[in-house]
């Protein structure tokens, strides 16, 4: 998917070891649709070569300030001025001591400090020793150009270069266009406090054995990255499932339904949006054995009684604030046929202004879908795409009726 199809970039990189990253990040950027002009400062050179970075790029690599190609002799300002963002991975602790001052005696500050900085954001990926990332010169630093308006993307934590452990890595390739991406994304959901709930339960029979299903957690997951990238703040309460947490997510991991309920009960009074894609057991073991129940080799089966599970969707739609209009509901429906008949009646039975209907059996496990949204004003198809593509659309979507619907 071309996520940044039009972007223009200016990728700068400063002196580190993480340079290596940017190699592999320039084939993301340009995978992703981007143009990238790729700048280094001196240092960076000593770490990665021009050459390198220009045949990932396309673009012959500025170095310096004096360079004779720009017919006005004006790389710093002619770079800045087409670039949608800058981005300075790896921004080492001497660039943003550069930056923080205001420093302009190379290429690389000198294009920060004369970008139109209202329309063009400035991003840093820092990379350094956890010591320099840790000395308050550095923290002091960091807090000066954020508060001058640049972006400063996290670090990752882990085992350095140097030997030593800590935070101070540059973050990973795919977690800086990551970043990127939600950073260019329309924020139609900011101010929202967004709950979701995502992949199924598991209902115990004993300690080693339970009831549960196929659901992947896919869906769930994406809205809950497309919701974060819209500007939300999201919490996802996932059932046992095998998936990261997209960046900037708040994930509560759960077993049972009950455990869900809980869990969502608890988030849900400070929520101002429910999803629950989650494939919720519909029955659980009325007892759970202690411990495992045996084969006793007599050929006699193990007789399960079940009981039903609490609704948790319909449990949040019918609470005071969802009633009130503070807390917008969305239920999803996985059918095997009649989507739209069987949607309808379960959004009237669940009580919630937005249903989204999908067929089960194409859903479940799959990275497509296909969605039906239906509301008290009709229905809408979002035909078949990948499921990021689907969660980014329902965001929108989402959004759109919250404007309608909610009350402060
Ligand atoms: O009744 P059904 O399971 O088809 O309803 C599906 C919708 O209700 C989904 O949004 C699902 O997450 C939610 N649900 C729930 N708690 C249950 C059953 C379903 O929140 N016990």
């Amino acid at each position: 998917m071309m996520e940044l199809a039009g972007k223009h970039l200016v990728l700068g990189l400063s002196g580190g070891i993480a340079c290596y990253k940017s190699a592999e990040l320039v084939r993301l950027l340009t995978q992703a649709g981007a143009s990238v002009q790729v700048v280094m400062t001196e240092a960076a050179t000593q770490f990665i070569t021009p050459t390198t970075m220009q045949a990932l790029s396309g673009r012959a690599v500025y170095t310096d300030q004096w360079d004779a190609r720009e017919g006005n002799n004006m790389a710093h300002i002619n770079l800045s001025r087409e670039a949608d963002a800058i981005l300075i991975a790896p921004c080492s602790a001497d660039f943003i001591a550069r930056l923080a001052q205001g420093r302009s005696d190379e290429l690389l500050s000198l294009l920060c400090l004369a970008r139109p900085t209202e329309r063009v954001p400035l991003l840093l990926a820092p990379a350094m020793n956890r010591e320099m990332w840790a000395h308050p010169a550095t923290q002091r630093n960091l807090a000066q150009v954020a508060q001058d308006g640049a972006t400063v993307l996290g670090v990752g934590c882990g085992a350095q270069a140097c030997g030593e452990v800590g935070d101070g890595r540059m973050l990973e390739a795919a977690e800086l266009l990551q970043a990127l991406i939600a950073f260019f994304t329309p924020k139609h959901l900011a101010g929202q406090r967004v709950l979701i709930t995502a992949g199924p339960t598991f209902e115990a029979i004993d300690p080693v054995r339970g009831i549960t299903n196929l659901s992947s957690g896919k869906m769930g997951f994406a809205i809950a990255r497309a919701a974060q990238e819209a500007g939300a703040e999201v919490t996802l309460v996932a059932g046992p499932v095998h998936l990261p947490t997209p960046p900037g997510v708040r994930r509560i991991n759960v077993q049972s339904a009950q455990n869900m309920l809980a869990a969502v009960e608890e988030q849900a009074r400070a929520a101002t949006v429910f999803i629950a894609t989650a494939a919720v057991a519909d029955w659980r073991p009325a007892q759970a054995a202690a411990q495992k129940i045996k084969k006793d080799g007599s050929g006699s089966t193990p007789t399960l009684a079940f009981v039903e599970n609490p609704d948790i969707l319909a449990a949040v739609a019918q609470s005071p604030r969802a009633r009130a209009g503070q807390l917008y509901c969305v239920g999803f429906a996985a059918e095997s046929e009649n989507l739209l008949q069987h949607a309808s009646a379960k959004r009237q039975r669940k009580g919630v202004p937005l249903l989204v209907g999908n067929i089960g059996p194409a859903t479940f496990g799959q990275d497509d879908n296909a969605l039906l949204l239906i509301d008290a004003q009709g229905h809408r198809e979002l035909p078949r795409a990948s499921k990021r593509v689907l969660a980014q659309q329902l965001v929108v979507e989402i959004a759109r009726r919250l404007t309608r619907t909610q009350t402060p």
